[in-house]
């Protein structure tokens, strides 16, 4: 955290006058946390990038030499991992493909489609068999459950996303009977943000079991098993984070049950945030501070239009202050101590609000909030262009 204080703080010594703000990305901590994660799998398991937590070029391009490979859910994210590697092994997901994408895909070489819907696996096999080939797919499927709590649910619960479990018998059934495609195994991502890694592991257990049914059921080649991404972080209290050490040993233990049944299929990670979450910190200058009856508000030249997640999730995100010495108005400077204060943007929407009511020991205007855990989730779902504001500064620290 010292390297990010002493960037803003010289950038400011730097920049007399000049607002910050500015998202900075430590990439040495991208590297470490990738390398850390891919170093403990077994043998047996693929660790994919997803890449819509986060699509900068500089984190895919650190990215592309650790992970197996990237998981997308678009058409430009093909063509973002396609800018930074023409051979990286891409994964393609999400509902509401166009015809033009799964085509473009299937050029672009993509490994492995995840089907979203009995429609899709029909117009995905059309489409393949009038450019005659062949696409690799898994069945993404919304499990009946139970499944454990996250803080968002994509399946486990009905929704826009996969197959109907009770539907998945019928796609198998016409998979098996497509000639442009392959069914390769079966997709399972769920949640997002999940903090229980032996809950995380039970979950990975069903998902085993319900390929190992389907597969004796059909007499399918399960290949892949793909336990999506969803691994998250504590936001709200770092010195308890997800237990990856805990997860591996579960995960283990799965794989050597797995294999005394029969050959285990590989096992599938497609995680955005628990890769690129730590090495981002998102930083804005207090360009005000004041005092409204007895609440106090910090004014940031920035806002949720460049960093939503506090706001999307609704939860108490971590956040420090650099102190900026530099002052250079002959004007007196405003200052609370010891105080609650309430962040607040630039979007001139009550609704922009970072941080509610957190108490400082100081904060002055020109000093420098800073919000780690920024990587993933920050920029890219935050509404950049309302009301035509500035952008930050994209900034690398290796
Ligand atoms: C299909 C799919 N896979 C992977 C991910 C990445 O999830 P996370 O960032 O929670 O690991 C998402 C995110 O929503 C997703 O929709």
């Amino acid at each position: 955290m010292n390297h990010i204080s002493d960037y803003i703080t010289s950038w400011k010594s730097t920049n007399p006058g000049e607002p910050f703000s500015a998202f900075i990305y430590d990439i040495g901590e991208l590297k470490r946390n990738a390398e850390r994660i891919v170093a403990s799998l077994p043998s047996g398991v693929k660790y994919f990038y997803a890449i819509k937590a986060n699509s900068d070029k500089t984190l895919l391009g650190t990215l592309l030499p650790i992970v197996n490979g990237f998981e997308v859910a678009s058409l430009g994210e093909v063509l973002k991992v396609r800018e930074v590697s023409q051979e990286a092994e891409i994964i393609f997901g999400g509902p509401g493909k166009t015809d033009n994408e799964i085509e473009e895909a299937l050029r672009q070489r993509v490994s492995l489609l995840h089907v979203e819907s009995i429609s899709e696996l029909l117009r995905t096999n059309w489409i393949a068999e009038r450019l005659g080939t062949n696409a690799d797919i898994l069945l993404r499927v919304n499990l009946r459950g139970p499944l454990p709590a996250g803080t968002l649910q994509m399946c486990g619960v009905p929704s826009q996303f996969g197959i109907d479990e009770a539907d998945i018998a019928q796609a198998i059934e016409l998979a098996q009977g497509c000639p442009g495609i392959t069914l390769r195994g079966f997709h399972f991502h769920s949640l997002s943000n999940q903090l229980d890694a032996l809950q995380h592991a039970a979950m990975i257990r069903h998902y085993m079991s319900r390929a190992r049914q389907w597969q004796t059921e059909f007499g399918l080649d399960l290949r892949y098993v793909n336990a999506g991404g969803g691994i998250g972080i504590n936001y709200e209290s770092l010195e308890a984070p997800f237990d990856w050490n805990s997860f591996i040993r579960q995960l283990r233990n799965i794989i050597g049950v797995e294999s005394e049944v029969g050959s285990c299929p590989e096992i599938l990670f497609e995680c955005g945030r628990y890769t690129a979450a730590s090495c981002g910190y998102y930083a804005a200058e207090v360009l005000d501070l004041k005092r409204m009856r007895n609440s106090n508000f910090a004014v940031l030249h920035g806002g949720l239009h460049q960093f939503l997640l506090p706001g999307a999730w609704k939860h108490r995100h971590p956040f420090y202050i650099v102190p900026v010495d530099d002052w250079l108005y002959p004007l007196p400077r405003e200052e609370i101590n010891d105080l609650p204060v309430t962040i607040a943007g630039r979007m001139n929407s009550p609704r922009d609000i970072l941080a509610r009511s957190n108490n400082v020991m100081r904060l002055r205007t020109g000093d420098v909030i800073v919000f780690p855990y920024a990587g993933a989730y920050g920029w890219s779902i935050s509404a950049h262009d309302f009301s035509s504001l500035e952008h930050p500064a994209f900034v690398y620290i290796t």
